[in-house]
């Protein structure tokens, strides 16, 4: 029997949902690769986790071997497998969820309305509101940056870019928000719950609607209207297909930026050098991706009995790909945990890795970019208010913040064809 340090017979302590993490995950993670790069935790029924960049990237690549299919039951609300540890109890994403050969079919159907030219379509559309959200809260002084700002900025987006109408950009905006940080033993969980099953209702509603009055450039018309290996997508499919745009790409872009903003707050040399050479903004941008890793973890399937690293891993497994650890591997990052804008490679993992890589990365950029801009423009000095600033509970899927309050010199409106 193995009993090497880290192996089932002599596991480690270690729980990504757990507070002590949230407040030490970079300390905790340097240990874990130094020590055993690939070990075994009793927490959440028991699962590896995987904190060195090779050991990461070769389970991301290894689909044969691990497998992020998810299984899920909706009369009994009990399934397996999926990307998430411990289990999260709704219908599975789409591609995220799913393994070769029915991952090639969805992928390859939607990967032209993420390419890059299909992205700069939307930039317009991001500035527009991003511009409009400044516009509200300008003259006051001060914002709540994630509520007020970098969290409906990718949400409208996300609506113009699905179909579903503008004006509801609040209802959609709290609830996906809302999602990642409530606890589920909070007595608002339930109504959280209700916010997010009500934005999918509205993705069917209008998904049924285009089926009569197609529409060019919007995904639900899109869905409605093309063929699948010569099928046309079910509705479960759509929102599936639903669930992982909008759940992947929303909350995620506002993690990211709003890490930055704060991070150019508390170093105002570096805000500096941004504002004084735009050129540097998207090495800033892929730095910050690198460095605060929105999506921390994710999780696999071992589909067959698989050695790594020392450690036996049998089919059934649960296992964690650990984004966040593997960016901070000193193999392959100088000084990994240091804001270095002008590293000469950032092959960082905040993307992923292998064919799940994420599809969105071009829009996550462009927000990212459109939202830094307007902030640099009309509000160049602001102060976080660290004291009031709540971040999430558990980083341990997202690593992102509640709420940021912010103060700034009040500004004016601009002219603006969007008024919310
Ligand atoms: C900073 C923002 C973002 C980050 C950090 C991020 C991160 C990731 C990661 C790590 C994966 C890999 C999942 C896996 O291997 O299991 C992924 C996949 C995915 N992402 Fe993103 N994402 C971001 C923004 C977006 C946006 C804006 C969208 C949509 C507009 C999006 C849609 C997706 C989809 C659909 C997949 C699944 C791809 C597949 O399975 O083939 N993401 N993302």
């Amino acid at each position: 029997m193995n009993t090497q340090f880290g192996s089932k017979a002599n596991p480690i302590a270690f729980d990504h949902e757990s507070p002590e993490h949230a407040d030490n995950w970079v300390a905790e993670f340097r240990d874990m690769r130094e020590k055993c790069p690939v070990g075994w935790t009793e927490h959440h029924g028991g699962f590896w986790v995987a904190t060195s960049y090779a050991a990461v990237v070769d389970m991301a690549r290894d689909t044969g071997s691990f497998s992020s299919h998810k299984s899920f039951d909706p009369q009994t609300g009990t399934g397996s497998g999926g990307i998430t540890i411990p289990f999260t109890p709704i219908p599975r994403g789409l591609p995220v969820e799913s393994d070769p050969p029915e991952w090639n079919a969805l992928r390859g159907f939607i990967n032209r309305r993420f390419a890059p030219k299909a992205v700069e379509a939307f930039r317009d559309d991001a500035r527009l509101y991003a511009t409009a959200l400044l516009n509200r809260v300008i003259e006051t002084g001060e914002m709540d940056l994630v509520n007020d700002f970098t969290g409906p900025v990718p949400a409208m987006v996300t609506m113009k870019m699905m179909g579903l109408p503008l004006s509801e950009w609040r209802e959609f905006a709290d609830p996906l928000h809302a999602m990642v940080f409530t606890p589920k033993e909070a007595p608002e969980y339930a109504s959280v719950v209700a916010g997010v099953e009500w934005i999918f209702r509205r993705c069917a509603e209008e998904f049924v609607r285009y089926k009569d009055q197609p529409e060019e450039d919007n995904l639900l018309s899109f869905f409605a209207h093309q063929q699948v290996d010569g099928r046309k997508l079910s509705l479960d499919e759509v929102l599936s297909l639903a669930n992982n745009i909008i759940i992947g790409g929303v909350d995620t872009t506002t993690a990211l930026t709003t890490h930055a903003l704060a991070y150019l707050a508390d170093h105002p040399e570096a805000k500096a050098r941004l504002m004084a050479d735009p050129s540097l903004i998207p090495f800033a941008r892929e730095e910050f991706l690198r460095f605060f890793t929105p999506i921390h973890c994710l999780a696999r399937n071992v589909t067959q009995d698989t050695a790594i690293n020392g450690q036996d891993l049998e089919q059934g497994d649960r296992v964690m790909l650990a984004w966040a650890a593997a960016n901070r591997d000193p193999e392959i990052f100088e000084k990994p945990d240091e804001v270095q804008f002008d590293r000469s490679s950032n092959r960082h993992l905040a993307f992923g890795s292998g064919i799940h890589r994420c599809i969105g990365s071009s829009f996550a950029r462009m927000m990212f970019e459109e939202m830094i801009a307007q902030m640099f423009a009309r509000i160049p000095e602001w102060e976080v208010d660290r004291a009031a600033s709540q971040r999430y509970r558990s980083v341990g899927t997202i690593n992102g913040w509640e709420s940021m309050p912010i103060h700034f010199a009040p500004g004016s409106r601009v002219a603006c064809s969007l008024e919310i």
